[in-house]
């Protein structure tokens, strides 16, 4: 399958639309005329991304970079097969280098490390040929999370890994989560104005994609808020119990 979201910008991977493995995150390739770049990897645990990358009429050998959002293994992880056919350099936020050079991750997976080229830091510009690339570390998510800012042809696209997906909808977090630091990074994602949305999972947007960021920072800002889907599946369940329709 070959999907280009916009001339030059390829999806090579999407767990979640059953695009190679189930697990992967969303890969994006991206053809600068200095080689291709990838952002993010994917899981790693099969050859799919590699495959995919084939389908869209690229040779992976030329692959030049990997750029990680952040060191999660569903978007790090495939790294190191990449990198073994490609000799490409691998990029990531200077807080997520050790967990990708020790391999350290959670589920067990059974994970090489890889030895990173280039740490990134908040407003780092990576040239990919004829496109610029702008680091903004966002963190939040992970402590490494970045988002990647690259102007299209008059658009601004984000490249938001697990930052921000489509429809306001954040990352996961867990009890550890920094909301406080996390709001602080949709504030200056909000600030950038963007037009395209490429989330590290599902969906993406291309239009007014900061109407996605400011739902979000209006969702997070609110006084309460009901996280929780309603009505709520588990109410239909005890109201049929008691017998209400
Ligand atoms: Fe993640």
């Amino acid at each position: 399958m070959r999907i280009e979201i916009f001339k030059d910008i390829f999806l090579v991977a999407a767990g979640r639309f059953h695009y190679t493995n189930l697990l992967n995150c969303n890969v994006y390739l991206i053809n600068g005329d200095k080689g291709l770049t990838l952002i993010d990897s994917g899981a790693g645990l099969d050859k799919s991304v590699i495959e995919s990358i084939k389908d869209c009429g690229f040779d992976p050998k030329n692959i030049k970079l990997i750029i990680n959002t952040h060191s999660h293994w569903d978007h790090a992880r495939g790294n190191k097969d990449i990198k073994d056919i490609s000799n490409c350099k691998i990029a990531i936020h200077k807080l997520g280098v050790d967990i990708l050079e020790r391999g350290s991750w959670s589920y067990n997976l059974k994970f090489e490390p890889v030895k990173v080229d280039i740490e990134l830091k908040d407003g780092d510009k990576i040239n990919i040929g004829k496109y610029d690339i702008q680091v903004i570390h966002t963190p939040g998510h992970t402590n490494d999370s970045i988002c990647l800012l690259m102007e299209y042809n008059g658009r601004k696209i984000l490249f938001s890994g697990d930052t921000i997906l489509a429809w306001g909808l954040l990352g996961m977090t867990n009890f550890k989560t920094d909301f406080k630091i996390y709001k602080d990074s949709l504030e200056r994602i909000k600030n950038l104005k963007i037009d395209v949305l490429l989330p590290g999972h599902g969906i993406f947007i291309y239009s007014d994609a900061y109407e996605h960021v400011e739902f979000l920072l209006e969702k997070v800002s609110n006084p309460w808020q009901d996280f929780i889907p309603f009505p709520h599946p588990l109410l239909a369940r005890l109201r049929s119990k008691l017998g209400i329709k």
